[in-house]
C-alpha cells in the first residue's frame, strides 16, 4: 500500500565497545504512522540517534528516500527531511515560545521564511499562538511537546522520528499528541514513533516494528503486532501499567 521511505540493511552502531544495534535490517513505509516497541535497553533510542547521525554508523546502510544517508550529520539530515524529536524536554525554557520556533528555523538562515513558516505552524497549534510571547518554560508539559512538534514541523520534514512523546503527560495532553502526530501522517508526513505505551500506540498506528536487542524481532500491520501472542504476553501486558500511572 505504501513505498517505502526508509530502510536499514545490517546496521551497527553503539557507545564506546559496546555494540547495540547488531544488524538491524528494517523498513518503514511512506505516509504511515509506524510505532517502534521492545523491551527497555532493546536499542530504540539507539537506533533514532543513529538514523538521525547523532552515532558514528559501524555497518551496514540508511537508505532515505534512495540514498544512503549513514554517516551523515544531523544538520545535512535536516536539509534532506529527516527530523528528530528526542525523549524528554528539548526546549529553551528562558526564551520565548515564538524565540523557541525561530531557532527551529535557525538552518534556514531566512527569517521571513521562518516567519512565514511559523504562522503555518501556529495554525497547526493554536496552542502555540496562544502563548506566543510566554516562556516556553511555562507551559504544560503536553504544550512544552507541541512546542517541540512544531519546531520539528517548521524545516517541513518528510520523515518525524520523535522518542517516547507521551512520557510525563497526562493521559489528555498523550490523547492529544497522539491525535497531532495522526494529523501530521494524513497530511503526508511519515511518522517513526517510540512509545512506552505500546498498545495504545499501536492501536493508531499503520504498522509496527518490534525490538529485541538492537535487533528486528517482529514486524507487519500494528494490528498483526498488537495481536501477536508473544508480544502481547512480553510487551503490551507492561504498557498497560504505565498508561495506569
Ligand atoms: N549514552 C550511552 N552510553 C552508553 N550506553 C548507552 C548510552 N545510551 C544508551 N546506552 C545503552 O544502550 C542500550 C540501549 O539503550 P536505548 O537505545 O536507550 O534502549 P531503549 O530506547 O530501547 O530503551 C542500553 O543497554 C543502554 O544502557
Ligand atoms: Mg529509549
Amino acid at each position: 500500500m505504501h513505498d517505502i521511505i526508509l530502510s536499514t540493511e545490517g546496521l551497527v552502531a553503539g557507545y564506546g565497545q559496546t555494540t547495540i544495534l547488531n544488524g538491524t535490517t528494517l523498513s518503514v513505509r511512506k505516509a504511515a504512522l509506524t510505532t517502534v516497541i521492545g523491551p527497555n535497553g532493546a536499542g530504540k533510542s539507539t537506533f533514532f540517534k543513529t538514523l538521525f547521525g547523532m552515532l558514528p554508523v559501524r555497518a551496514g546502510k540508511i537508505i532515505f528516500n534512495g540514498e544512503n544517508i549513514a554517516g551523515q550529520k544531523p544538520l545535512g539530515l535536516l536539509g534532506k527531511g529527516m527530523a528528530y524529536v528526542p525523549q524528554g524536554r528539548n526546549i529553551f525554557p528562558s526564551l520565548t515560545v515564538e524565540h523557541n520556533l525561530e531557532f527551529g528555523g535557525i538552518s534556514l538562515n531566512n527569517l521571513p521564511e521562518t516567519r512565514q513558516r511559523m504562522e503555518a505552524v501556529y495554525k497547526q497549534f493554536p496552542i502555540l499562538k496562544t502563548r506566543a510571547k510566554a516562556q516556553a518554560g511555562t507551559l504544560s508539559g503536553g504544550e512544552q511537546k507541541m512546542l517541540e512538534i512544531g519546531r520539528a514541523m517548521l524545516l517541513e520534514p518528510k520523515l518525524l522520528l520523535i522518542d517516547e512523546p507521551s512520557i510525563g503527560l497526562s493521559p489528555i495532553m498523550a490523547q492529544q499528541a497522539f491525535d497531532l502526530l495522526l494529523k501530521l501522517r494524513d497530511n503526508g508526513v511519515t511518522i517513526l514513533l517510540i512509545e512506552q505505551n505500546a498498545k495504545k500506540a499501536l492501536a493508531i498506528s499503520d504498522y509496527g516494528i518490534v525490538l529485541q536487542q538492537g535487533r528486528l524481532a517482529l514486524d507487519g500491520t500494528a494490528d498483526s503486532v498488537l495481536n501477536h501472542p508473544e508480544i502481547g504476553h512480553l510487551f503490551l501486558g507492561g504498557a498497560v501499567q504505565v498508561s495506569n500511572q
